[in-house]
């Protein structure tokens, strides 16, 4: 008895202990400080989860950080309280204050909403001096069936092609401030989607968790064609997995009320935060080590294997075609 109780209690204080250790003994990765200074660089959906985050480690390597969301209010109250973040723990280092003219970092809000290839095209219209960086981050999951205001399947619409319009209108500007990068946020989800080009509104029959695989494997497809376009331009383009990260992404699926207690600690113990989550695309954003390396697939920093599908190069440029024709940039 004496025995059974003293290795649960090991077993609780080990496991709480364990828990205390991820979540306290391992903060993202320190980065060097001033390492993104003088660039800037554009995140989509950066007002939540991984974007906020992604921003939130680009500020503290000085970038000048583009804010790309879709509701100013959300974005600007991001942005105020990184601002805040970035001043405590500029002070609790001790750091010298920024050089006159030269700011230690800067967030820019700009709005941004890939539902409407009309915003996508406002948004590029206005000038930027130059573009060292594009993250495509923004995301939708397993929401119910909606439509963009283009008459597209929401998560296809915003994941895929708000992304690829956005993406080939800023491709001069990247070129211009060249060497620079473009990171795209896909998920290992990818592994359950196929392209159903007969139906890529998914009108005809409609499985919410499909159709976020099929635009996560679309999100790489198209990275692989861009690659493959860009070759000799040294602008390169990677994706990237987070792997599971505690993020608003679960807005639209239901847990119901008595399970939700039971899974909020498994994700406080499992899940990653958004700040470990995030370090995949900040280091692709960011790291001298893949510097010219372009079409691979990372996840926690390294680059991982794809499955065939995600390699089929006729897919890919099948996919591309037609997202030219949908999104109306056919020349
Ligand atoms: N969390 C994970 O475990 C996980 C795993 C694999 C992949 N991912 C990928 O990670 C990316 C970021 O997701 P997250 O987990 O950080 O989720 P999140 O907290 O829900 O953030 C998603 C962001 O996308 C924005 N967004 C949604 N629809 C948009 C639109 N029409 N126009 C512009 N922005 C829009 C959201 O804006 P609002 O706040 O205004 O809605 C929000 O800023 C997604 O691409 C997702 O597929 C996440
Ligand atoms: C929806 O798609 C997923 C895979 O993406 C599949 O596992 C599931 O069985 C499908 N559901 C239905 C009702 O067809
Ligand atoms: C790419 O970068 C290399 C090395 O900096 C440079 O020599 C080359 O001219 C660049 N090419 C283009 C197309 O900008």
């Amino acid at each position: 008895m004496v025995a059974l109780c003293s290795a649960l209690l090991a077993a609780v204080l080990g496991g709480g202990l364990w828990l205390a250790a991820r979540r306290y003994l391992r903060p993202a990765g320190r980065a060097a400080a001033g390492l993104m200074r003088g660039k800037t660089v554009i995140v989509t959906g950066a007002n939540s989860g991984l974007g906020r985050a992604t921003a939130a480690e680009l500020l503290r390597r000085e970038a000048r950080v583009i804010l790309a969301c879709r509701d100013r209010g959300r974005a600007e109250q991001a942005a105020a309280e990184l601002r805040q973040e970035q001043a405590l723990e500029r002070a609790r280092a001790q750091a010298p204050p920024a050089a006159e003219g030269c700011p230690a970092g800067e967030l820019i809000v700009k709005e941004l909403d890939l539902a409407s290839l009309r915003s996508v095209r406002a948004f590029c219209q206005e000038e930027e001096p130059r573009l060292d960086v594009l993250i495509n981050n923004a995301g939708v999951f397993q929401c119910p069936y909606m439509k963009t205001e283009d008459g597209f399947e929401m998560q296809f619409g915003v994941n895929h092609l708000g992304h690829f319009l956005l993406t080939n209108l800023l491709l001069d500007r990247l070129k211009d401030s060249a060497p620079s990068r473009i990171v795209v946020v896909s998920s290992k989800l990818y592994k359950y989607g196929e392209i159903k080009f007969e139906d890529l509104n998914s009108e005809l029959n409609y499985n919410k968790s499909f159709c976020y695989s099929q635009s996560k494997l679309a999100n790489i497809l198209f990275t692989r064609e861009l690659a493959r376009r860009l070759e000799g331009t040294n602008v390169t383009v990677n994706v990237l997995h987070p792997g599971i990260v505690r993020t608003n992404l679960g807005r639209h699926i239901n847990i119901p009320l008595l399970v939700k207690p039971l899974f909020n600690l498994v994700s406080w113990a499992f899940f990653k935060t958004p700040a470990e989550g995030a370090q995949t695309s900040v280091y692709l954003a960011s790291s001298a080590e893949v510097e010219g390396v372009s079409g691979k697939y990372f996840g926690d920093c390294k680059e991982e294997d794809l499955l065939p599908k995600a390699m089929d190069d006729s897919v890919a440029r099948k996919l591309w075609d037609i997202s030219e024709v949908m999104v109306g940039i056919l020349k």
